[in-house]
């Protein structure tokens, strides 16, 4: 599908990814922007709605505001998503499904709401947005990465079962990106873009059908490799940076 002219929903818009992808959809398109928070940048084609994507009657209500207005919604982006620290000395179980809520029930719940149009109009988009590690964990990771995988895997089975709909499905993958969910977890790396160039990247590999947009190059490359890799090997690989950084920390921290 040519990314002119359409209309689109994107869920986590308020900042980071979701907000670039916005603005730069926004030069061709018409959005509709969902979050809980307004969309910082207002401009022409950009229809603002705040909800909870955990709350189907407000993903329904911004589906009719949107459609109101411009008649027909093309498809949608998944950029909503929350980090969690899982702590397993005091391990809540409620915390995580918390996090499930929002990172893939709330993509479920605006599936349930935007599909019957694209099966009905047999054209449209649908994009998550996951993360390049996929099959692996990271100390302190087991909730988030639990809800990345879930998502990689339901929505490796959505296109299996949607394909010859005439909808296309995007999997966008970064590796790490400036925004406020990087900054909160203090994640630094000379690896990192910025929120403008991820979405400038995005928008350019949907034009081409690219179907799995991971980026950057080096880093899809290294964790592909990790996905590869026997679990012992893994686990004594993520063990020895463990080491390696605690070894580095100033005293204080330690
Ligand atoms: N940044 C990275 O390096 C990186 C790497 C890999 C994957 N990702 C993934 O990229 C996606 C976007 O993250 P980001 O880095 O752009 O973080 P971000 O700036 O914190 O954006 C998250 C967005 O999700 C929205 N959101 C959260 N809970 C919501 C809810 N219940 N209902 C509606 N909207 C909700 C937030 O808006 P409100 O708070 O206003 O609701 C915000 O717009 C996430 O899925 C994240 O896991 C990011």
């Amino acid at each position: 599908m040519d990314l002119k002219d359409k209309t689109i929903i994107i869920f986590g818009a308020s900042s980071g990814i979701g907000e670039a992808l916005a603005t730069e959809l926004s030069k061709n398109n018409r959005v509709c922007t969902f979050s809980r928070r307004p969309f910082p940048k207002p401009n022409d084609n950009i229809l603002n709605f705040e909800g909870d994507v955990r709350n189907k009657q407000n993903i329904k209500d911004a589906i009719d505001m949107c459609k109101s207005k411009w008649a027909v919604i093309d498809g949608f982006i998944y950029s909503v998503g929350q980090a969690q620290i899982t702590d397993f000395k005091n391990f809540k179980a409620d915390d995580v499904k918390n996090l499930m809520d929002t990172n893939f029930f709330g993509f479920l719940n605006s599936l349930e709401c935007v599909l019957p149009d694209l099966l009905k109009q047999k054209t449209g988009i649908i994009a998550v947005v996951s993360a390049l590690m996929l099959n692996r964990s990271l100390p302190n990771g087991a909730s988030y990465f639990g809800t990345k995988a879930a998502m990689h895997v339901f929505f490796e089975g959505l296109r299996m079962d949607l394909e010859n709909q005439g909808i296309e499905f995007f999997e966008i993958r970064p590796g790490l990106v400036d925004t406020p969910m990087s900054r909160s977890m203090e994640v630094k790396s000379d690896k990192m873009w910025s929120g403008e160039k991820a979405a400038q990247h995005i928008v350019k590999q949907i034009k081409r059908k690219e179907t799995d947009i991971s980026f950057p190059l080096d880093l899809k490359i290294l964790t592909q490799s990790m996905n590869i890799l026997p679990d012992s090997t893994y686990f004594k690989l993520i063990k020895s940076q463990m080491d390696k950084s605690f070894r580095n920390r100033p005293k204080s921290e330690s």
